[in-house]
């Protein structure tokens, strides 16, 4: 078997993880570094990523996770929060930071922002808010993937009250507002989920080849 696939197959949804044992420093960074790398619609990044280790904001928010133990047995909750504010100025940052990145004139991305402006400026609020909340599944994909490579255990979950999260993370107060979270960490050796056959649809199922 390949290493990518060995790395898919190794990692699973944890549900258990060992709070004995921390992810060091360097591999926190090369995660966050992969999240950060994920490509995203126009490159507009419109989601933000808190990384929480502090134990009492933990407690407080597995309390509005159902009760999830990952939340505070795992070594860090990442909580992926996208922007509510999608407008002219937010246009503009991005606009600039590709400018000074790439020391080109703001005046030759006219096309690009006027691109941006024309579709994504132009959807209402709510078709706003689902297409950043698929920008930030892509950067939950990206951090799932790169954990198993690493072989850091993590649970992407739903299971949370997203209007209780923004309350708990002042998330209002920054334009920003809870999309998808996960934990990672190290996988308990009790969780006997790490063993279990993972269930897909098979390959006739899931792929058509045109
Ligand atoms: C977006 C998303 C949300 C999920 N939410 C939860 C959750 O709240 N709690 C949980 O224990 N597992 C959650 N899962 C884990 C899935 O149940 C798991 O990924 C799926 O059953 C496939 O198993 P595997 O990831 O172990 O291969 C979620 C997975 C995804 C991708």
């Amino acid at each position: 078997m390949n290493k990518l696939i060995e790395d898919l197959n190794w990692r699973y949804a944890t549900k258990s993880f060992d709070s004995s044992k921390s992810i060091d420093d360097e591999t926190l960074n090369t995660l966050k570094e992969a999240v950060r790398l994920t490509a995203s619609s126009y490159g507009l990044q419109p989601y933000e990523v808190f990384i929480i280790q502090d134990k009492d904001l933990r407690q407080k928010l597995k309390s509005a996770s159902f009760n999830q133990s990952q939340i505070t047995d795992s070594d860090y909750l990442v909580v992926f929060a996208v922007n509510t504010v999608i407008d002219e100025a937010y246009l503009d940052r991005y606009i600039k930071n590709i400018a000074e990145t790439r020391e080109i004139d703001v005046e030759d991305l006219s096309g690009m922002r006027n691109a941006i402006a024309g579709t994504v400026l132009q959807f209402p609020q709510d078709q706003k808010l689902n297409w950043a909340k698929q920008q930030a599944y892509i950067g939950l994909g990206n951090l799932l993937a790169s954990a198993a490579r690493l072989r850091v255990d993590a649970c992407p979950m739903e299971g949370f009250d997203n209007k209780q999260y923004d309350e708990i993370l002042n998330l209002e107060a920054k334009n920003l507002t809870s999309a998808v979270i996960a934990t990672i960490g190290y996988r308990s050796e009790d969780d006997s989920l790490q063993n279990a056959k993972k269930v897909r649809k098979s390959n006739e199922e899931f792929f058509n080849h045109l």
